[in-house]
């Protein structure tokens, strides 16, 4: 089964094609990151805007990489939800449109699902059950995945999201948007203990993360360093490491927590911050101690993209699974709503 996916939910348009027999076919992204970095974050109508202007010749472009005719795609993915609701209804739009005209099944696809398949894209994919820990621009979940649309929400953020707290501590250091890459770069310059952050909500028990304190703190250390003759680029590259490391440790520490608690020997981690290089160096020691092994997708299946839509969108066609009538986006969409996937 050849799948077209689009995923339309933020401020990437993912366009991909997938095969179920020979794996990815092609795929291609359209980034409006420079339109939105002067407002500092994403502005939604443009973002719904801009879509519609890309979708239609990304699906061109994968067609013509993989070398596939329209009588070639048997069904149409979309991101159906969670996002921004403007965006996904032009996802949502143009995939029925597609599906209508090619006459072929459509599938709405939960985004943070997408994620959590992503890894099963690579080389070497995790087997079920196993862990998996879901850091994005907007979410911060552990979810306990017994099989394939089966999840149990373990903890999430009370308060920002992982990707959140790194684009505002971003931002606070005068850094561009998206805020995780820039800080990953400037952390490296960054000299280790000159500052001392929080590890937040690590030292009560559960499974639930905090990170708004870490804005906090890193506003006032900002402030502070300010305040003291001026900050320096060596302080910001000092606090950016600071910061990078706590919101890394927070992670890793809830991570071996919910490993020993559910007795998963596998642990997949998804979503925009799992491309973050200190976050995989830090959970490979963990799950080496646990005796457990660690799965991620490459970096550019991390962040927003078409591919993984394609897959979760392919693995649940294939059990047979469509949409009924009428567009029904999805803004706001538990993970834990989703029907298991029975093949
Ligand atoms: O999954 P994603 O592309 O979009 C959402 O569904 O939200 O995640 C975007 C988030 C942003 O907050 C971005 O700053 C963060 O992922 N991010 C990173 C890195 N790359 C992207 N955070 C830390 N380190 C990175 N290398
Ligand atoms: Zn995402």
């Amino acid at each position: 089964m050849i799948v077209l996916g689009i995923e339309t939910s933020c401020d990437e348009t993912g366009i991909a094609l997938y095969d179920s027999e020979r794996g990815l076919l092609a795929d291609a992204l359209y980034s409006q990151i420079d339109m939105h970095r002067e407002y500092g974050g994403v502005v939604p109508e443009l973002a719904s805007r801009d879509h519609v202007q890309r979708v239609l010749p990304l699906v061109k472009q994968v067609m013509s990489e993989a070398g596939i005719e329209r009588s070639g795609i048997d069904a149409v993915a979309y991101t159906r939800g969670p996002g921004l609701i403007g965006a996904l209804l032009v996802g949502t739009a143009i995939a029925r449109s597609v599906g209508f005209v090619l006459g072929v099944p459509v599938l709405g696809v939960h985004h943070m699902e997408g994620h959590l398949l992503a890894p099963l894209l690579e080389e070497e994919p995790p087997e079920f059950p196993f862990l998996a820990l879901l850091v994005s621009g907007g979410h911060t979940q552990l979810v306990d995945v017994a099989a394939l649309g089966s999840y149990t929400l373990l903890g999430e953020s009370i308060d920002d999201a992982a990707g959140e707290a790194f684009d505002k501590a971003a931002a606070m250091l005068g850094l561009d948007y998206p805020g995780g890459p820039n800080i990953a770069r400037l952390a490296q310059q960054g000299r280790e203990g000159i500052y001392k952050f929080p590890r937040p909500m690590t030292d009560r028990p559960g499974l639930d993360f905090s990170f708004s304190g870490l804005k906090t703190f890193t506003l006032n250390t900002v402030a502070a360093a300010d305040a003291d003759g001026g900050i320096t680029e060596q302080d910001k590259a000092d606090i950016a490491r600071a910061f990078e490391e706590a919101a890394v440790d927070t992670l890793a520490i809830k991570c071996r927590r919910a490993l020993r608690q559910t007795g998963r020997k596998r642990l997949v981690i998804a979503g925009g911050v799992s491309a973050n290089q200190r976050l995989r160096q830090k959970l490979d020691e963990v799950v080496t101690k646990e005796g457990a092994s660690l799965f991620y997708a490459r970096p550019e299946f991390c962040t927003d993209n078409g591919a993984m839509i394609a897959f979760a969108g392919c693995r649940r066609l294939q059990a047979g699974q469509r949409d009924e009538e009428g567009m029904n986006p999805m803004p706001r969409w538990p993970l834990e709503d989703l029907k298991p996937v029975e093949l």
